[in-house]
């Protein structure tokens, strides 16, 4: 993993603090998240506090500090999917699962995040599950679903 880190902060020669946003992006990129390593390397490489790193990039909802879940749920938010209901799609995903947009289940199994339009706006509202399609969802098919993922999950 570190030979990784040392990789994608070499590309960033002059070790600008402008750079700082452009390199989380492509660590979490390559890595799936941030870890603290990763914030240490890049706070030594910029001469930016680890206080500091974390400070701006919680600023960004696209971060995250912990490994995504087994089961990567995406639900487009964006106005089409908004007009048709992806706010209750939301709502049950964070009911069903017990946690916010960007955190990981304690088990490791289920994490989310909101996005915006997916490009299927005729088909809202949109959703993808590890990078599948699900187009007009409804929240009442929610606890379904996340059931038989994690029958997949059990039985895998
Ligand atoms: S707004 Fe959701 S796919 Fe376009």
């Amino acid at each position: 993993m570190s030979t990784d880190l040392d990789t994608i902060i070499k590309k960033y020669k002059q070790g600008k603090r402008e750079d700082l946003i452009p390199l989380l992006q492509e660590i979490q990129e390559d890595q799936g998240f941030l870890s603290e390593e990763a914030i240490v390397k890049t706070g030594t490489f910029l001469g930016l506090s680890t206080t500091k790193i974390y400070g701006l990039a919680t600023f960004y909802d696209k971060f995250r500090f912990i490994p995504a879940g087994k089961i990567q749920i995406k639900i487009c938010h964006g106005t089409s999917c908004f007009l048709n209901g992806s706010q209750s799609i939301i709502n049950r995903i964070k009911e069903e699962t017990g946690i916010n947009p960007g955190q990981t289940t304690r088990d490791g199994n289920f994490s989310y995040e909101i996005v915006s339009c997916m490009g299927g706006c005729n088909n809202g509202p949109v959703i993808t599950v590890n990078g599948e399609f699900h187009s007009h969802v409804k929240a009442e098919q929610l606890p379904e679903l996340i059931k038989k993922l994690k029958y997949v999950i059990d039985n895998d």
